[in-house]
């Protein structure tokens, strides 16, 4: 299994028929019924969706949290639907991270304590307070949870994901418990990120003007894709309309 950097414009992730069922019988929910996509590395990309459509699942399958029950998951050279769970694990710990709507921080530790949880653990990671100061945080390094804002917190948690320098960053409606102008802040790290770090970001929203944003949009309905578009001319994140 080959997983090293890749310098080539391959798609990151190719999916063919996957599918996803949770439960069995009369209580089986088929949450993802056959995905055929393609995620060329570098982009940054929206998923768009009704509440149920599977997207959170298929953010989990690419992300290696979570299993297809059938068809093919590759990133780069690599199977994902093949991997063991200790090479899933692998997976995940060097090559992806993840922004979810709850920050998750540990409110015992400073933000820059709570980066250093994943810098320890990680391969080829950035310097924490240097994490820090890319989401705009760098004075706010030595203060705890509780005494950021939402979006603040949510930028250390972004911070976080970023320092281990993941190829990709999976982000779960990341704005979902945020204000309009907050929410802005978040997109605008986000997009920085992929934009400096050329981090491929996969983000899933409720807010649909985010699509304006993204190189590309994947239009989720009923655990299969509807339809894929690519933005020719992209907003900043200070341009949406929210
Ligand atoms: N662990 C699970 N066990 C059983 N059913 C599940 C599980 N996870 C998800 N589902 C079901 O699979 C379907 C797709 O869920 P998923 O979370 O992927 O939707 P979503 O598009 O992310 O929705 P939302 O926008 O509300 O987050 C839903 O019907 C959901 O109830
Ligand atoms: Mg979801």
């Amino acid at each position: 299994m080959s997983l090293q950097a890749d310098p080539s414009p391959r798609p990151t992730y190719q999916t063919e028929a996957l599918t996803k069922t949770y439960g069995e019988g009369e209580a089986a929910v088929h949450a993802l019924r056959g995905v055929d996509l393609v995620v060329p590395g570098g982009e940054l990309i929206v998923l768009l969706g009704a509440s149920g459509s599977g997207k959170s699942t298929l953010l989990n399958i690419l992300g290696g949290l979570d299993r297809a029950s059938t068809g093919r998951a590759r990133f780069r050279d690599a199977d994902l639907t093949d991997m063991t769970d200790s090479e899933l694990t692998r997976y995940r710990r060097d090559h992806v991270g993840f922004v979810f709507q709850f920050y998750n921080l540990m409110p015992s530790l400073t933000a820059e304590e709570n980066v250093e949880l994943v810098t320890e653990i990680a391969r080829n990671p950035m310097d924490p307070a240097e994490a820090l100061h890319l989401v705009g945080l760098g004075e706010r390094r030595h203060h705890f949870p509780a005494q950021m804002s939402g979006g603040e917190q949510q930028r250390v948690a972004i911070a976080r994901a970023v320092a281990k320098q993941p190829d990709v960053l999976f982000c779960d409606e990341p704005t979902g418990a945020l204000d309009s102008t907050t929410g802005r802040a978040v997109l605008r790290v986000l997009n920085d990120v992929n934009r400096t770090l050329g981090t491929t970001v996969l983000m899933v929203t409720h807010a649909a003007a985010t699509a304006a944003m993204a190189h590309r949009v994947i239009h989720f309905a009923d655990g299969a894709i509807r339809s894929v578009e690519r933005n020719d001319t992209r907003l900043s994140p200070e341009e949406i309309a929210w």
